[in-house]
């Protein structure tokens, strides 16, 4: 897919608030730090649409964007940030959990997983918790360039393995890395077929 326009357009608390659901949308979640918001940018070739930074944390609202005035890319704040009370954390929860189950147009969630690390029980749950909840999800393996290719192959075999454990059938998965701008052709051919329904 050819990205000829990406716009920010709003940033909410509240899934009532977001635009009209009268396009396809994505949304991008995962771990506070993963990479969500650089994602993004790769996907979009856009180096600074979505704010990144290095501490977690960064990204606190539902954010929307229009890519080529046909579909809306939604980056979302992370979980499991360390520094944050039990009231926002709650705060949190409501506001993915509603935006999550009741925004009519969501076609697909990508869930980024640190590909560094072994499987994680916060990243497992989250998935668990989607599956619950029927939302169609897909899982992204971010930050690629800063292992071997032997560990990201490990660790990204045993995290799908340790979903195998609850689910039957693996939605697919991508390995990506913003610095070698990696994986980006094959999330965008799975919107573009997505969109074609
Ligand atoms: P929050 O909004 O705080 O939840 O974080 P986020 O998931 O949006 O992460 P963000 O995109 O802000 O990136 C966090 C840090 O990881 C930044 O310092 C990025 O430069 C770095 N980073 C993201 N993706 C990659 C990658 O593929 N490779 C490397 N080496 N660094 C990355
Ligand atoms: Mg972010």
């Amino acid at each position: 897919m050819v990205i000829k326009s990406a716009e920010y357009l709003i940033s909410n608390v509240d899934w009532q608030k977001c635009p009209v659901a009268d396009k396809p949308e994505y949304a991008f979640i995962g771990r506070s730090n993963v990479g969500k918001s650089s994602l993004i940018n790769l996907l979009t070739s856009r180096e600074k649409l979505a704010k990144t930074s290095g501490t977690p944390g960064k990204t606190q609202l539902i954010n929307h964007f229009l890519i080529n005035n046909q579909w809306y890319l939604v980056d979302l704040p992370g979980y499991g940030f360390a520094k944050v009370s039990q009231g926002q954390r709650k705060a949190w929860e409501r506001m993915i959990e509603d935006y999550l189950r009741k925004r009519p147009n969501l076609m697909n969630v990508f869930v980024l997983v640190d590909s560094r690390h072994t499987p994680q029980k916060l990243d497992i749950d989250f998935i668990n918790q989607l599956g619950e909840w029927n939302i169609p999800f897909q899982i992204v393996f971010t930050k690629a360039d800063k292992n071997t290719q032997l560990e990201t192959s490990r660790n990204t075999k045993a995290f799908l393995n340790k979903l195998r454990e609850t689910w039957q059938f693996l939605p697919a998965s991508y390995v990506t890395s913003t610095v070698k701008k990696s994986g980006r052709d094959q999330i965008l051919a799975f919107i573009e077929e997505m969109n074609a329904r």
